[in-house]
C-alpha cells in the first residue's frame, strides 16, 4: 500500500500517514499493543535520562517529571489493556524510527543548543504519535479503543506542545521554530522509507 500522501497533517507534518494502516493494526491489535507500551516505556526513559542529564536546569526537572509519570501511566494503562484482552506484553523491537531520529540530533553543540535538539526530537515522537493515535481513534471499529486511542491523542498532543514551550526556554523562538522545520522534513523523508507495518506504531 501506498503508506503516505503528502499534504499539510495534525501537528504541522509533512506527510499523513494512509488511514489503511489502521485496518491492518486493529487485526494484529495483541502486537500493536505490545509495541504501543514500548513506546510509552521510552518516552518515560527518555525524560528520565534527559532530566539526570540536565539537571542542573530547573526548568527541564520541573517540566519533564510530571510527564515521565504520565508516560510510566500510559505504559500501565496499555499494559493494562493487553491483559484485559488476554495478551501478555510481548519483545520490544528494534526501533528503526527513534534510532533515525536519534541520528539527526546534532551532537556536541552548546549545553542549550544540545538541549533543543532533544526536545525538538522528543516533540516530533509525540507528533507522530498522536497523528497515528488519531487515526486509530477515528477508523478503529471497536468502540472501547476508539475512546482508548482518543485519550492517547489528547495527552500526547500536550506533550508534544510542552517539549516545543519548553525548547523556547533554551532557544529563541525562530532558531526552535526553524531547525523544527528541519526536523519536520527530516522526518517526512525518514517515514516515507520506513515500512509501515501493522505490528508497529512508527
Ligand atoms: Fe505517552
Ligand atoms: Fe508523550
Amino acid at each position: 500500500m501506498s503508506s503516505f500522501e503528502k499534504s499539510k497533517t495534525t501537528l504541522g507534518l509533512e506527510m499523513a500517514t494512509d488511514p489503511r494502516w489502521v485496518n491492518i493494526a486493529e487485526k494484529s491489535i495483541e502486537f500493536i499493543l505490545t509495541d504501543h507500551a514500548w513506546c510509552e516505556q521510552k518516552a518515560a526513559v527518555h525524560g528520565i535520562s534527559i532530566i539526570s542529564k540536565f539537571s542542573k536546569f530547573p526548568k527541564i526537572v520541573e517540566v519533564i517529571s510530571p510527564i515521565v509519570a504520565e508516560e510510566w501511566g500510559h505504559f500501565r494503562k496499555v499494559v493494562k489493556e493487553l491483559k484485559s484482552r488476554g495478551f501478555e506484553l510481548g519483545h520490544q523491537r528494534k526501533d528503526e524510527y527513534v534510532n533515525q531520529l536519534n541520528n539527526f540530533i546534532r551532537k556536541g553543540d552548546h549545553v542549550h543548543k544540545q538541549i533543543v535538539e532533544y526536545l525538538l526530537s522528543f516533540a516530533m515522537i509525540e507528533a507522530r504519535s498522536c497523528e497515528r493515535f488519531r487515526l486509530l481513534s477515528i477508523h478503529i471499529q471497536d468502540p472501547q479503543l476508539k475512546k482508548f486511542y482518543h485519550d492517547f491523542m489528547v495527552s500526547e498532543a500536550g506533550h508534544y506542545k510542552a517539549f516545543i514551550n519548553l525548547a523556547k526556554e533554551f532557544g529563541s523562538e525562530e532558531y526552535v521554530m526553524n531547525r523544527w522545520d528541519e526536523f519536520i522534513e527530516f522526518e517526512a523523508e525518514m517515514v516515507k522509507k520506513i515500512e509501515v507495518r501493522g505490528d508497529r506504531m512508527h
